[in-house]
């Protein structure tokens, strides 16, 4: 263990396989191992237990035959931390960023195969547990964030924050003209509500192509926007949240974890 100051003390267990000299350890949570996997999926404490008594857990290369054993849990455990060989999954807070692909869908209420089932099956395990950041609708494609940080996940939906979305539209028929100006000006009520949409931007890119920015999150808003125009949104693909842009060699279907610098372009922009 380091203490504040950089130096290395003496501890029950040594962490040792990346530079911790920067992490003030004064502030640094402690966890005991078997409760710690267990919230990261891997089994009951039974389970894990059994696992160290098979030599399947190691730290700093170093086999743990004791998981009741307290460690702290330092944003390196990952990789200083392997079970079965392999580094530890990430610690609570993680972030992971899908491409969602068309026919998945985001709850458990609808039919089809979830978005869930793209991640490792372990995750589904993990508490507290992973969620969608938001939905997107079965046929809608594109960014979809999850993650177990209730905290930001609230503040990204958190209508007072306007984080935008931004979707590239194709339309069943081309555009009247008027869309950018209905949408921008605040007054839209969409069918069976009574509040007014906020004003959002359209960019016309072809008759039939729109890219649309709404910083809302109704059911079905971006459909139901265009069909309150008398048109019909046959694709939708989210292109970005805040200034967080869907990378182009993410392919459908591939996900990665985000880092703090990601997670903070979702505020900007
Ligand atoms: N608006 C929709 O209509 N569907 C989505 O999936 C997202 C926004």
């Amino acid at each position: 263990m380091l203490t504040a100051s950089g130096a290395l003390v003496k501890a029950d267990i040594m962490r040792a396989c990346v530079d911790l000299r920067n992490v003030d350890m004064a502030k640094v949570p402690t966890a005991r191992i078997d409760k710690l996997l267990s919230s990261l999926g891997y089994g009951s404490r039974n389970d894990i237990a059994r696992m160290a008594r098979a030599g399947a857990i190691t730290l700093d290369g170093v086999k743990l035959r004791d998981v009741t054993k307290r460690i702290p849990v330092t944003p390196d455990l990952p990789a200083c931390m392997a079970v079965d060989g392999a580094p530890l999954d990430p610690l609570a807070g993680m972030v992971v960023l899908l491409h969602k692909p068309l026919g998945m869908t985001c709850s458990h209420k609808e039919d089809g195969a979830l978005v869930y089932d793209i991640l490792p099956a372990r995750w589904r395990q993990r508490n507290p547990a992973m969620s969608t950041i938001g939905r997107l609708d079965k046929q809608t494609s594109g960014l979809l964030l999850l993650t177990d940080d209730g905290d930001l996940l609230h503040r990204i939906i958190s209508p007072k924050r306007h984080v935008k979305k931004t979707y590239h539209v194709t339309l069943a028929r081309p555009l009247n003209g008027d869309e950018a100006a209905i949408f921008a000006a605040g007054d839209l009520i969409l069918a069976g509500e009574d509040k007014p949409l906020a004003p959002a931007l359209l960019d016309v890119m072809s008759e039939t192509e729109a890219r649309l920015t709404v910083t809302e999150g109704r059911y079905h808003q971006v459909r139901r926007m265009f069909a309150a125009t008398g048109n019909h949104v046959e694709k939708l693909h989210r292109e970005a949240l805040g200034g967080l842009s869907l990378p182009d060699d993410l392919a459908p279907g591939q996900w990665k974890l985000l880092g703090a610098d990601d997670i903070s372009m979702i505020f900007q922009g």
